[in-house]
């Protein structure tokens, strides 16, 4: 397996521009830091595991430059794992995607692991879970290390490994990036639970895990959308809640009009747990899919999809993941379809929604969000 270069890795198929890149100074911090314990595991295959890999950095060095075998991964977006597939066969054929395995954070990701390295996530409730699965599962003697770029990061994650881990220390700071690491899990540590609370506005329960978006709230702008369900493509058979997060859309329209097939998709794989337990909680029956902005749906085989779309591409705002959802939601719309979405009223989304989609009209604003509605042509 050749070594390669950070600067060789594509995020395709998730969002490319020149601003964004496929790796930065926190991954090659945590490779150097945790270079050490990586390469106790060096002829011991299944000693590693890699959580949060943006888009294979880790996974591929460890390979490749290290010459890791078996190594076990987990990332919560099917875009960041479909990027590192990629990744890996461009850079080193199938002798190089040979030696990684995506996995569920679960389980089997993390027996007998003991080195972790990840990529600290955004939300606290995310890295509790994670944590909580490396202690529960992996080795006693497993040691995390987990990296971040200080603007992201807040002691506030010291204090969530520390609920789960007896030491967490942190290393010194290096362009601008810091690597915490945890070891001696605590015993009695539970596995990741999703949370399950009854929303009495909305009469549906919600079930949630660490890494779904708004918890098991309801989201401000999900709530102005919602108010608009009568109105939506009243005449619709099949209607799809693209970005489900918990699926409280989804669920709501399925409710309301019970004639109506209705599919949730999400890329994150905690949103399309979440998801799959709040259907079921509801005893509703709507088929919830792990997908990249819609790739597997075919053309034209909705009536209806229901969006709001997140701003945030990793940890940078970003226009471009609205706007690729955008363009998918037009694909996958059959002619007369509707795009029903919801985002902050300073976005200014109206070209791209008439680009991607078609016509599109205001329902509705407030000082914060925006209610529009795109027909298909
Ligand atoms: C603002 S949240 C909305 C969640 C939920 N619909 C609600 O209203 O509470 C946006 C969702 O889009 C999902 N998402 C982001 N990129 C996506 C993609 N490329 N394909 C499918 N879903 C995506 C995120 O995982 C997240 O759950």
């Amino acid at each position: 397996v050749p070594e390669f270069s950070f600067d060789a890795l594509r995020r395709h198929p998730d969002v490319e521009a020149e601003n964004l890149f496929a790796s930065d100074a926190a991954d090659r911090l945590l490779l150097d830091e945790a270079a050490p314990a990586l390469e106790c595991a060096i002829g011991h295959p299944g000693r590693v595991a890699v959580i949060g890999d943006d888009y294979g950095a880790l996974t591929l060095a460890a390979a490749a430059v290290l010459g890791l075998d078996g190594i076990r991964v987990h990332q919560d977006p099917l875009s960041g794992e479909r990027a590192l597939a990629a990744n890996a066969l461009a850079l080193g054929g199938e002798a190089l995607a040979g030696r990684y395995r995506s996995l569920p954070l679960s389980q089997e990701l993390l027996a007998g692991a003991t080195v972790v390295i990840m990529r600290l996530p955004r939300s606290l409730a995310q890295l509790d879970d994670q944590a909580r699965a490396v202690a529960a599962w992996a080795d006693p003697s497993v040691v995390v290390y987990a990296a971040g770029r200080l603007k992201h990061m807040t002691t506030a994650m010291n204090e969530v490994l520390a609920r789960s881990f007896g030491t967490v220390g942190a290393t010194r700071a290096r362009q601008k990036s810091r690597v915490l690491v945890a070891s001696s899990p605590k015993p009695g540590v539970e596995p990741p639970t999703p949370i399950r609370e009854f929303n009495p506005e909305l009469g549906l329960t919600v079930c949630a895990t660490g890494g779904v978006f708004a918890g098991t709230r309801l989201d401000i702008g999900t709530r102005l959308l919602l108010a608009q369900l009568d109105d939506m493509k009243p005449d619709a058979r099949t209607a799809v809640d693209l970005g489900c997060g918990t699926g409280l859309l989804a669920a709501s329209l399925a409710r309301a009009r019970p004639s109506l097939e209705v599919i949730a998709t999400d890329q994150s794989a905690a949103a399309v747990e979440s998801a799959g337990l709040t259907m079921r909680a509801n005893a509703l029956e709507v088929q919830v899919v792990r997908d990249d902005a819609l790739s597997g749906f075919d053309a034209g085989s909705a009536d209806l999809i229901v969006l709001n779309p997140p701003f945030h591409v990793g940890s940078t705002v970003h226009a471009g993941i609205a706007l690729k959802l955008f363009e998918a939601a037009g694909r996958v719309l059959a002619p007369g379809g509707e795009l029903w979405t919801v985002f902050n009223s300073h976005l200014s989304y109206r070209a791209a929604l008439q680009r991607g989609v078609g016509p599109s009209r205001q329902v509705d604003r407030n000082a914060k969000f925006t209610v529009m509605v795109s027909t298909k042509r």
